[in-house]
This record gives C-alpha cells, sequence and structure tokens, in this order.
C-alpha cells in the first residue's frame, strides 16, 4: 500500500473550530497524516492537541516560522501543511512554507490584502507548489451537479443569480463575554477589511463563480455595521454584474434571527433554474421552462458523471460538512501525489479550488469595502 503523504498544521489548538474538521476530512480518505504542528501561539496548548492527536513531541513547534524551517530541512518533513489560523496570518505562514517548497492548503480568505494573495501565487509557482483554498461548498457533490447542470446548457444562458448566506450566531455581541471566534472576527486586526463580507459572502462570491464560471465585472455595496462597539460590518447586501451581462444579488449576515448556516444560491437562465441550499446539500432543485420543478438527489444514476464520482454513500444517506471537506482535500492530495512522482499536472483537471479563487475572493472583500467606503457606488473589479 501507498504510504500516507505527511501533512502538518498551524492553527487548530484544543478550543478551536475549522481545524478538526480538517484533520477528520483528511482522515476520511486516509492518503494523507498529520504528522507536525503549531496548533496555536501558546506552546503548552500546541502540546496538549499534539498529545491528543499522537504527533511526536519532536514535531510540535512553538512557531509556525521554526515548524517550517525544521520540517523543510527533514528529508521525511510534511509535504503540505493545512493553515486554519485567523485570516490576518494567512499570509505570512504561508509564505513561511512555499518558500521553502512545501505546498499548502489554506482556508479561506485567502489573505487580509490582495497583493499579498497574488505575492503567494508567485511564491507557489516558483518553488513548485501546490496550493488549495479551502472554499468548502464546492466540495459538496450537489454544487458539483448544479455546476455540470449549467456547463451543459439545461438552464440556458445566466440571466441572474440570487444568492445569500444568513446566520445570527453574530446577533448579540458575543465577543465581549470572550467566545474566540468572534473575538478575532470582529476584530479588524486579526480578520481584515471586513468580518461578515470576508467570513462567509466570500463564500457566495466563490459558490457562485464555481457553479457559473461567471466573473464578476464590477459591484455595488452596503455594510452594515451592527451591534454597540463593533467596527466590522456582520450584514451586507451586494449586487454585482458578471462579464456576460447578467446580474447577481448577495446577502450575507451574522445578525439574521432565524438562522443558522443557511447558504442558499439560484440560478437563474433563459432555459430554467438551478437552487443549491448548503442546509440541504444532498439535493438540488431543478426547474426546466414549462415543466414541473424537479429535486435531484446525491447518489442516483441520473447525476453526472464527474459529480457522481465524489459521491461516497448510497442515496438517502446523507453526506454533509465532513464529506464536503474531505472531497477537496481528495482532490488535492491526489495532485500533489501525481506532482511528487514528477507528473507534470495542470491544476485545473483536479477539482479543488486553487490560488486563482483565493485571489478573486479577497478581491471581491476588498472590493465590496471600497464601494462603501465611496458611498456604495459602482467599483470595478479590476
Ligand atoms: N471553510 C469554512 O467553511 C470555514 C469555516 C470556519 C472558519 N473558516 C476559516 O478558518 C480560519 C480559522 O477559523 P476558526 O473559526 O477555526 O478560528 P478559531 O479561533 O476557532 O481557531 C483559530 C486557531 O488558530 C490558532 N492560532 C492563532 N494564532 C496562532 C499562531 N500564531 N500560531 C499557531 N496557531 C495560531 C488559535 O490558537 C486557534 O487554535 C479562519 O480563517 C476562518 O475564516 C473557514
Amino acid at each position: 500500500m501507498a504510504k500516507k503523504l505527511q501533512y502538518g498544521m498551524v492553527g487548530g489548538g484544543a478550543g478551536s473550530f475549522i481545524g478538526d474538521v480538517h484533520r477528520r476530512a483528511i482522515d476520511l480518505d486516509g492518503k494523507a497524516e498529520l504528522a507536525a504542528g503549531c496548533f496555536s501561539s501558546d506552546f503548552s496548548k500546541t502540546l496538549q492537541t499534539g498529545e491528543q492527536l499522537n504527533i511526536d513531541k519532536d514535531r510540535l513547534y512553538k512557531t509556525f516560522t521554526e515548524m517550517a524551517e525544521k520540517e523543510a530541512a527533514r528529508s521525511d518533513g510534511i509535504k503540505f501543511v493545512v493553515i486554519v489560523t485567523p485570516n490576518n496570518l494567512h499570509y505570512p505562514v504561508a509564505k513561511e512554507f512555499l518558500k521553502r517548497g512545501i505546498s499548502v492548503a489554506c482556508d479561506k480568505p485567502l489573505t487580509v490584502e490582495v497583493e499579498q494573495a497574488i505575492e503567494l501565487k508567485d511564491l507557489a509557482e516558483k518553488n513548485n507548489c501546490l496550493f488549495a483554498v479551502t472554499y468548502t461548498y464546492t466540495g459538496h457533490v450537489m454544487a458539483k451537479e448544479a455546476r455540470a447542470i449549467v456547463k451543459r446548457g439545461d438552464i440556458g444562458d445566466i440571466l441572474v443569480v440570487v444568492a445569500e448566506y444568513p446566520q445570527s450566531w453574530l446577533a448579540d455581541t458575543i465577543e465581549k463575554e470572550g467566545q474566540k471566534q468572534a473575538a478575532w472576527r470582529t476584530d479588524p486586526a486579526q480578520s481584515g477589511k471586513s468580518n461578515c463580507v470576508g467570513d462567509i459572502g466570500s463564500h457566495i462570491e466563490n459558490l457562485v463563480s464555481y457553479i457559473t464560471g461567471l466573473k464578476i465585472k464590477k459591484l455595488i455595496a452596503n455594510l452594515d455595521v451592527i451591534g454597540e462597539g463593533r467596527s466590522l460590518d456582520n450584514n451586507a447586501e451586494i449586487i454585482v454584474r458578471y462579464d456576460n451581462g447578467a446580474s447577481g444579488t448577495y446577502w450575507c449576515s451574522q445578525v439574521a434571527i432565524g438562522f443558522e448556516n443557511a447558504l442558499k444560491v439560484r440560478i437563474f437562465g433563459t432555459l430554467g433554474s438551478v437552487e443549491f441550499e448548503q442546509e440541504n446539500c444532498n439535493y438540488l432543485k431543478v426547474t426546466k421552462k414549462g415543466q414541473p420543478t424537479q429535486i435531484y438527489s446525491r447518489g442516483n444514476g441520473y447525476i453526472s458523471e464527474d459529480a457522481a464520482s465524489f459521491s461516497r454513500i448510497p442515496t438517502g444517506h446523507p453526506e454533509g460538512f465532513f464529506e464536503a471537506f474531505a472531497n477537496i482535500y481528495s482532490a488535492f492530495v491526489n495532485a500533489l501525489i501525481k506532482k511528487l512522482a514528477g507528473e507534470k499536472i495542470d491544476e485545473k483537471n483536479f477539482d479543488y479550488p486553487n490560488i486563482d479563487m483565493g485571489i478573486e475572493g479577497v478581491r471581491f472583500i476588498a472590493k465590496s469595502v471600497e464601494s462603501m467606503q465611496k458611498g456604495s457606488v459602482w467599483v470595478d473589479m479590476d
């Protein structure tokens, strides 16, 4: 049996959210194993997490720089690093590993500045590294099916997109009570220029772009800052104009009482429409003009080959968040295995969100903030 690829993780210490999801998702396919970590800026927490995860003590590091240096110097060093820290650290951490030839899987948003994102792409290319940006929802089989439906022309030319991502977890100022995830997201020094658009609006931008292939030419945004003592947005409405002339309306909110994690994308074309909801992610609503609405269900024979290749269990047995992450990692690790074996690969042939998508995401956030700062005016994406 082929040896597992060894990977390391920066972030994802005890009490954190997404690092553990990444670890479990990677474990689903058994092609890579965690071998090193700097799970926290507090070394005692890194040691605690490392012990729980059975990582050799000599591969637990005080800083991510030390980790990059020492892992790069080992003959059996990690082959990729997973970055699951607050946003402001994505850039410096990725840089340390890329410049030493270690590939990266980084959570979104890729960086807090567009220039940093572009610099990471250059660095990755120069050092022959792969780079995934873990936009979770592109990993769902039915998001992939929506993409196949649009690509096949089943709903014709796209005219209108309506997408929303409402949550309610920041309806109260829980950062004041020390809630960790809220504390850094509402802090510009750690979150970047935006909280809500950066945290969840960027998922809308990415998923719509993934499904439709459309590029945003310009946008106009309203960002609201709701809650005493806050300085970053937690509700936003953004209208976009795509390169084919179609328009889109995006709403993201962290103060929408009644909603949990309700990402929903609706695409309307000249011949029909398609609707994907992440909280009901095993199904897809498809309507062809003049016909009754159909509900496509994951795992059935009519699902297109590319999307179906990511399905893991039979229909009626729900897949979800972990599987979506695992699908991203499965494509990324497959690409990396080939690359490490000396094969020339084109990242575009592997269905994971790449660094170009990460750059577009950071640009979308920056332009949304710019539009708001100029008084909610249209701004070009270029
Ligand atoms: N793709 C998704 O669906 C998704 C979901 C949630 C979060 N995220 C992204 O993941 C990232 C982490 O979010 P979270 O909610 O897990 O945050 P979190 O606060 O729960 O975890 C952050 C972790 O980073 C660690 N950390 C901080 N500084 C560090 C340093 N200098 N060195 C090493 N570790 C350090 C913290 O100790 C903590 O363990 C963010 O960029 C966020 O936008 C993505």
